[in-house]
């Protein structure tokens, strides 16, 4: 005897019959009546959502962030209060250029998005595992991530697309650098480092500001995939990391990190860039360990599958936009423009109240005016539905919370760095500290793509390569010249 609840509708009206639909005769047609057949079909024809504009293919699992080490004297956020303190946390890790079904093991940087259900509200950390970013301004992004997904007439990915914005933007070097390094291919989420990459702001209960950088240590090692097991691995199991990660939780080796921060003031940040010529807001760069040594604060554990992956993995819904009191952003453009661009997208992608749904909801108690839409299923009950006008008025100074904001100068205008600003020397150094095998690898990993482009484009990318390192360039190029590259063909 089946074990299993009576089938019933949505509505919860049992389903006599689930393997034969009502016919006139026994061989039809089918009748309209038939209301179970039909929802059955209605409700399959909609299971899909848009995928993610970007980082569609993704794993995910909860977590526990312990606080190590008191940092209370930059921040006055409650998680990070006190030494012990566990916050519970979602993560999701994903590839970026491919579509839901795509290969785990693809050459691509990694997301790294971790959730944290504060006291004070949901705090997310949507970062990457890549320091820094192939671009400084916005406006830039939808035309950049074109470039890495599929031509508008082959429906191919295309090394020309890619290069041709590439050796335009050579502020994307230093990123393309570590694309093309073997931390271009994880092998798998958990060997791989995080980063918030850009700078954040602490806010300590004096109101002070310290400008801030977060990195997560993976406590599993780094490990990395050659060039030619995730090729391998992309036709043999495409879901390679997906299933490291969620059997990894399942038999209890939980992943570990470590988070740090660097932290630094503004006269700090000041003479840094005095010395450097580095805008410390730029995403294409990164604050040297040496410069700003990294400081412990706690460990992210991942020890809980998700129970339902579209309900939790897909619909979860990060925003840059989501940090507590204690903490703040920073001018940087690129953050700026991610402030506004994820809740943006999830109100397209899974509706207007996403907030709603278990995995998105703040696990703390919460209030405000917003009301009704589609699936308004927290919609605020009996309580009062605008907020009244307060007689005192706010103070016009800060950004609430004893966040001061911050002093700006120059003119409003629009301002293009390429030329102006050193796109080179990080991504030399990042170059120069890869030991020989690493180097061959970047160079081979480089040739690939770069042989199928035109001279022109090509020669624009090398003559990069050139300014980062006289020996990268000629790296690249021998690389090239094995791969037969001059008979250029464009793709
Ligand atoms: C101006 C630059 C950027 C824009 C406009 C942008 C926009 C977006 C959008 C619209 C999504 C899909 C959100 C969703 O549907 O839930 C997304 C996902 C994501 N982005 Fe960005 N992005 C930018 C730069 C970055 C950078 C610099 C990082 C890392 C430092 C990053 C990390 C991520 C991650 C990890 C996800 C996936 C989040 C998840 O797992 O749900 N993005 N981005």
């Amino acid at each position: 005897m089946s074990t299993l609840p009576t089938l019933t509708t949505a509505s919860g009206i049992p389903v006599p019959d689930n393997q034969n639909s009502i016919s006139a005769g026994a061989r039809g047609p089918l009748l309209l009546a038939d209301f179970a057949l039909i929802e059955k079909l209605q409700h399959f024809n909609r299971e899909r959502i848009p995928e993610r504009v970007v980082h569609a293919k993704g794993s995910g699992a909860y977590g526990t962030f312990t606080v190590t080490h008191d940092i209370s004297t930059f921040t006055k956020a409650k998680l990070l209060g006190a030494i012990g303190k566990k916050t519970e946390t979602f993560v999701r890790f994903s590839t970026v250029g491919g579509e839901r079904g795509s290969a785990d093991t693809e050459r691509d940087p990694r997301g790294f998005a971790i959730r944290f259900y504060t006291e004070e509200g949901n705090w997310d950390l949507v970062g990457n595992n890549t320091p820094m970013f192939f671009i400084k301004d916005p406006v830039k992004f939808p035309d950049f991530v074109h470039t890495q997904k599929r031509d508008p007439q082959t429906n191919l990915k295309s090394p020309t697309m890619m290069f041709d914005f590439w050796s335009k933007a050579p502020e994307s070097l230093h990123q393309v650098t570590m694309l093309f390094s073997d931390r271009g291919t994880p092998d798998g989420y958990r060997h791989m480092d995080g980063f918030g990459s850009h700078t954040f702001s602490l806010i300590n209960t004096n109101g002070e500001r310290h400008w801030v950088k977060w990195h997560l240590r993976t406590q599993q090692g780094i490990k990395n995939l050659s060039a030619a097991d995730a090729v391998r691995l992309a036709g043999e199991d495409p879901d390679y990391a997906q299933r490291d990660l969620f059997s990894s939780i399942a038999k209890g080796d939980f992943p570990k990190w470590e988070v740090r921060i660097q932290i630094a003031t503004d006269a700090e940040l000041a003479a840094w860039e005095a010395r450097t010529g580095w805008n410390p807001f730029d995403l294409t760069k990164v604050w040297p360990h040496t410069d700003f040594p990294r400081i412990p604060v706690g460990v992210l554990e991942l020890n809980r599958n998700p129970e339902n992956y579209h309900a939790e993995v897909e619909q979860v819904a990060f925003s840059p936009a989501n940090v507590v009191p204690g903490m703040g952003y920073s001018p940087d453009k690129m953050l700026q423009g991610r402030l506004f661009g994820y809740h943006d997208a999830q109100l397209y992608r899974v509706g207007t109240n996403h907030q709603h749904l278990p995995v998105n909801a703040p696990r703390c108690p919460f209030h405000n005016q917003q009301r009704d839409g589609m699936m308004a299923i927290a919609n605020g009950g009996a309580a009062q539905n605008y907020a009244t006008v307060e007689a005192a008025g706010t103070k016009s100074v800060g950004l609430g919370f004893g966040d001061p904001g911050w002093a700006l100068s120059g003119n409003t205008g629009r301002y293009d760095g390429r030329g102006v600003e050193d796109d080179f020397t990080q991504a030399g150094n990042l170059f120069r500290i890869l030991p020989p095998a690493e180097r061959q690898n970047l160079f081979n990993n480089l040739a690939g793509p770069l042989s199928h482009v035109s001279d022109e484009i090509r020669e624009r990318q090398l003559g990069h390569f050139d300014k980062a390192d006289p020996a990268y360039g000629s790296g690249v190029r021998a690389a090239l010249r094995a791969h037969g590259a001059g008979n250029s063909k464009a793709a």
